[in-house]
């Protein structure tokens, strides 16, 4: 398409129009209304998008940076009343045989209209026999972030995450009379890398009408934000608790409200590290999309405050035992005193339990004597009185490891406990084996405040009270062969474990140290089917997990577990302790590296799920 006239004076006229809002004109040529050309969009070609994610009308989730490992990504969005749309059925069926296998592009359909129902769509994805993934854009946030204003209207993104195209997918709905296929040709040199011919030029077909920018005219901190702030952040943001700041009322808010806009579209804060979609778990602090959305609107708009008198209460935070109260209580010896600088510690304290049979734990909780510091807490067992002697030898309280791990060989633990979380519960029948006399080895990370602090934390057993109880088995995909060449990046190390017998999976922890950047466990049956476990894409040391299955995940005999990780050795890691870096394989110090995939099972002989 030659630029019109009137083309040509937009360009011109760009500096003036940026603020303009979209604008549209009937055209001639295709006798639909078209964008006016060149309005600058609000969002640029070379545009490149992070944590990026969507739901299909499947309930599948997935994000672009998973997508755009594999290939490059369209969207194409679509209307199911839009007649020009309509046309473009068959087209993009091709398209999509085209460019999907052997080019490993994938395609996503999103209907953002607002007046387009999920089951409109769904008949209507059936009728054309679409079978690429499908999005009901319910509030419109896809369309936003991809600056969509039309239907049909394609939207590229190469396999860095950068926006390439946007545009109509061609440029005629009478296909026999189309002279520039700006998708295809797009996507042609997408693939071999070569710039694209043509990356934007005005859609024509319907306009979109996404539902008012999904959120109220106003959001406001009393109305919207409170609530998400206090069911979300204020478990460990508020006084006393392991955040650094405290998330309690509006001035918190608006202190932090950059931030908190930042991190909560970053996805990290909360705190979560399982990748939405990869395996569903309990207790997972996710806020919502729409959450986010709001609270990055809230913040653009200076973060109003509304009515500050209709703020709903705070809401009561248990500081006792979140389960009631525990079978059986054991405390720190004593009370220990953290520095206020240099490294975070472990430290290790010795609770002997004296009972006469073996125990089954179905729960254990902790309350830490001092929130602002202890981070998180492992109980480790010893049944034969290791730990005492390591006691012995270390002149302060308890014991310190050079690593992460409790420095002996243990038998097993008892889960693992991190604040902001109700401590889980291991499904009824199945419980941790607390060997009859075994001693707990409590392990503390405390985080250093810049003050002294003390801390004496207690720790609370729920035993099992089925008979019979399951032992909770914890196996493991690792790899301890590795070496990990100074300056690589994306290092791959790669583990597997065979399952000999029927069993079901209860949990996933990953374990690395701090060279890790990502880890992906899957299982797969002699069949070949497959299951993610879990994957971590942005680990994070220092929030290591225990991911317990919202399901037991039954496992047959001859399945096999399969992890994949990356590490990162290179200057650019900022967690890199080496400086210059140097080969790092297998070891137990923080600065030695691990790559172990734990999952949590009980025998499918010894239990059944509910
Ligand atoms: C499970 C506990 C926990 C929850 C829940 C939590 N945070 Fe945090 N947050 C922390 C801790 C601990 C830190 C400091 C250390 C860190 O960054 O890991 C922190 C740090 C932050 C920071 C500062 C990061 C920096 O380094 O400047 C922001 C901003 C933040 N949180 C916002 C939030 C918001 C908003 C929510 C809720 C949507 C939230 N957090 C929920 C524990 C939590």
């Amino acid at each position: 398409m030659k630029p019109h006239l009137t083309t040509l004076l937009l360009i011109l006229a760009l500096p003036l129009l940026l603020q303009a809002a979209p604008d549209y004109t009937i055209t001639n040529k295709h006798r639909v209304i078209e964008e006016a050309s060149l309005n600058p969009n609000r969002v640029p070609i070379g545009t490149q998008f992070s944590y990026l994610n969507f739901t299909t009308l499947n309930g599948d989730t997935h994000d672009l940076d998973t997508l755009t490992e594999q290939g490059p990504v369209i969207f194409v969005f679509l209307a199911t009343e839009c007649p020009v749309a309509q046309r473009y059925a068959m087209r993009l069926r091709r398209l999509y045989t085209e460019f999907r296998t052997e080019k490993h592009t994938t395609l996503v359909a999103v209907y953002a209209n607002e007046n387009d129902s999920v089951d409109d769509i769904k008949a209507y994805v059936a009728k054309a026999g679409y079978t690429f993934l499908t999005v009901k854009d319910t509030t419109g946030r896809l369309a936003r972030r991809l600056g969509a204003t039309m239907t049909p209207q394609a939207v590229v993104i190469d396999t860095t995450g950068t926006l390439r195209y946007r545009g109509p997918i061609d440029d005629n709905r009478y296909e026999t009379r189309v002279k520039h296929r700006y998708l295809h040709d797009a996507l042609l040199a997408t693939h071999t890398g070569a710039p694209v011919p043509v990356k934007e030029t005005p859609a024509f077909g319907c306009t979109l009408h996404l539902s008012e920018s999904g959120f109220p005219a106003e959001v406001t901190y009393s109305e919207h934000i409170a609530s998400i702030l206090q069911k979300n952040c204020q478990t460990c943001h508020r006084q006393g608790e392991v955040a650094p700041f405290t998330l309690a009322n509006y001035e918190d808010a608006k202190v932090w409200a950059t931030e908190i806009a930042e991190y909560t579209q970053a996805r990290l804060m909360p705190p979560w590290r399982p990748a939405p979609g990869y395996g569903h778990f309990k207790s997972e602090r996710l806020l919502t999309d729409t959450e986010i959305e709001m609270i990055a609107h809230w913040v653009a708009a200076g973060a109003p405050p509304g009515d500050l008198n209709a703020v709903p209460p705070t809401p009561e935070f248990h500081e006792g035992w979140a389960l009631g109260e525990p079978d059986w209580i054991g405390e720190m010896p004593v009370e220990y005193e953290i520095g206020p600088e240099g490294e975070d510690e472990y430290r290790q304290f010795i609770i002997p339990t004296n009972f006469k049979t073996d125990m089954y734990v179905q729960a254990v909780d902790v309350q830490p004597g001092n929130r602002k510091t202890v981070h998180h807490v492992i109980p480790y067992l010893d049944v034969n009185g290791e730990a005492r002697k390591l006691d012995a030898l270390d002149p302060k309280p308890g014991y310190v490891t050079e690593g992460t791990g409790p420095g002996f060989d243990t038998v097993g633990s008892l889960g693992g406990w991190a604040p902001g979380v109700t401590p889980s519960v291991l499904p009824d029948g199945v419980g941790f084996l607390l060997p009859k006399g075994a001693d707990i080895v409590m392990q503390v990370h405390y985080y250093r405040t810049g003050n002294v602090e003390y801390d004496r934390s207690r720790l609370g057993l729920y035993f099992s009270k089925t008979p019979n109880t399951a032992k909770l088995r914890i196996g493991d995909a690792t790899n301890s062969k590795f070496v990990i060449p100074p300056g690589e990046a994306w290092h791959e190390v790669l583990a597997s474990r065979n399952i000999k017998q029927d069993v079901y999976l209860l949990a996933a922890m990953p374990h690395m140290h701090l060279l890790g950047r990502d880890m992906r466990l899957t299982a797969t049956t002699a069949e070949g089917e497959a299951h993610d476990l879990i994957w971590i894409k942005d680990w994070d040391f220092n929030w290591q997990d225990i991911y317990h299955y919202e399901e037991p995940l039954f496992l047959p005999a001859g399945s096999r577990v399969d992890l994949v990780a990356h590490f990162d050795n290179s200057v650019e890691n900022p967690a890199n302790p080496n400086d210059p870096p140097v080969p790092v394989g297998w070891g137990e110090k923080t600065t030695d590296e691990m790559c172990i995939g734990f999952f949590y099972y009980v025998k499918a002989s010894e239990f059944s799920p509910k």
